[in-house]
């Protein structure tokens, strides 16, 4: 199953080469996470290439793989819809009903409120696997091997900054979200 997965990312994100290596990043940062963590190596790979299929979706592609409830949910940020979509297209393109996949696909954009490892593997995978090219990504990934919570800590942080550099407002749940694992990493919830 994993082998037509990949051939449908390759299909779809072939024509964006820097997509297509980002997915592969995530998806081999997630897996070398996942085998510290004890998770699954396989739903790691399937999360991560799977993560961004639908990033270059046309607004109808996209709602098309959504039902009323999602799309109502997150009308004003519609950035969410891609991960949304790509988490339904895997459900019903190749019957892959495992939530701890489904969800750390769909809320790879903000994270959400008592994630699996799984999620946070990915969510965090996101923001440092090295084709990025992000920065912090070599300080990101030796503090997500040490400490996952804080890991997504920062990540969260470093989205919420970068939303506001750009002159714009952080949903209120983006800002619930990330208040909600600072009081995690203060051993403050769970
Ligand atoms: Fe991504």
């Amino acid at each position: 199953m994993i082998e037509n997965i990949e051939k449908r990312v390759i299909e779809k994100l072939g024509h964006h080469p820097k997509r297509l290596k980002h997915v592969y990043g995530v998806a081999e940062t997630a897996q070398k996470l996942a085998i510290i963590y004890h998770e699954s190596v396989d739903k790691a790979k399937i999360a991560g290439l799977f993560h961004d299929i639908a990033k270059y979706d046309t607004l109808e592609e996209k709602l098309n793989m959504m039902d009323l409830r999602w799309m109502k949910v997150y009308a004003d940020y519609p950035v969410i819809y891609h991960a949304i979509a790509a988490a339904n297209i895997l459900e019903h393109e190749f019957k892959v009903h495992d939530p701890d996949i489904l969800n750390a696909i769909r809320y790879h954009v903000w994270g959400r409120k008592g994630m699996s490892t799984l999620e946070k593997i990915i969510f965090v995978a996101d923001s440092c696997e090295p084709n990025r090219g992000f920065e912090d990504s070599d300080y990101v990934y030796e503090l997500a091997t040490k400490d996952l919570d804080r890991a997504v800590c920062y990540c969260m942080e470093q989205s919420i900054k970068h939303v506001e550099s750009k002159g714009l407002s952080p949903s209120e749940e983006q800002i619930e979200i990330y208040q909600y694992y600072l009081e995690v990493t203060r051993g403050e919830t769970e």
